[in-house]
């Protein structure tokens, strides 16, 4: 089975279970987990009123709905058509008007639209084709269009891996590029696929894409009280990074 019919599958399997355990707001976009700056703090977006956004990968949408009742014409994409049934009902709950399409980020460049940004929030680490995925964005933002994304940030997951979970000896370091594969609960019957990449990776493609990076935000989630290793870590190292970068 291909990479993306795996987490495909597993997505669809997932998307009830994710949406009950978040907490996500649709009326702020949170860059991965509530507990970090969000764009309230980042101010990475600026005045998207009028503006066209397109979001890749966008689970049950809650980032895509936020930005449609701030007044942006939003077109949302997932390769999930579980998370995507999700996110028109959450669309319809909050009374706005979103244009949804099932597909997977690497095959984006089918839509014959330009936007003024992109947006994607903790779902580029599932695409192998970072470059494919890359130039598709490229090709369809205007110029000094703006492209926003968050993502699993390298360096907690190497040092996790080292300390935490005894991963391969490979995956304990920082300098790990190539897939890692994990289930969300140890007792699920399918797990998902996701790619390790280097900051200086997601930079230099970027860049050989025509998108120039501006800003890259390494956030930590904030505890009130700190239960166990993992979460003194996430307080120690960044566990989510935004990058925000410019089509020139
Ligand atoms: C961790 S969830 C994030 C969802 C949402 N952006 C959020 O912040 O809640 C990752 C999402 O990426 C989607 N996804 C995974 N691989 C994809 C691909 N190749 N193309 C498009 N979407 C993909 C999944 O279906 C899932 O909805």
């Amino acid at each position: 089975m291909s990479i993306n019919s795996v987490n495909k599958e597993s997505w669809n399997l997932q998307a009830k279970r994710y949406f009950e355990n978040s907490n996500f707001s649709f009326d702020n976009v949170d860059y991965g987990d509530v507990r970090c700056l969000t764009e309230k703090d980042l101010k990475l977006l600026g005045d998207v009123k009028g503006k066209r956004i397109l979001e890749l990968g966008c689970g049950g949408a809650n980032c895509g709905i936020a930005l449609a009742k701030q007044g942006a014409t939003v077109f949302c994409t997932d390769i999930s058509e579980k998370q995507i049934e999700i996110a028109k009902n959450n669309a319809q709950r909050e009374n706005v008007d979103i244009k949804f399409i099932v597909s997977a980020m690497e095959d984006v460049n089918f839509i014959d639209e330009k936007f003024d940004i992109v947006i994607s929030i903790c779902a580029m680490m599932y695409v192998k084709d970072i470059r494919t995925v890359f130039s598709n964005i490229s090709s369809m933002l205007n110029k000094n269009g703006i492209f926003v994304f968050s993502l699993n940030d390298p360096t907690f997951y190497s040092v996790a891996s080292k300390y935490l979970w005894n991963e391969k000896k490979e995956q304990q370091s920082y300098f790990y590029t190539g897939e890692e594969r994990w289930k969300w609960e140890d007792d699920d019957n399918f797990e998902f696929i996701t790619y390790r990449r280097t900051i200086g990776d997601y930079v230099n493609k970027l860049s050989d894409c025509k998108m120039l990076v501006s800003k890259l935000h390494q956030l930590k989630i904030e505890h009130d009280v700190i239960n166990d290793e993992e979460e003194l870590l996430e307080t120690e190292y960044p566990r989510i990074m935004v990058f925000k970068s410019v089509k020139i």
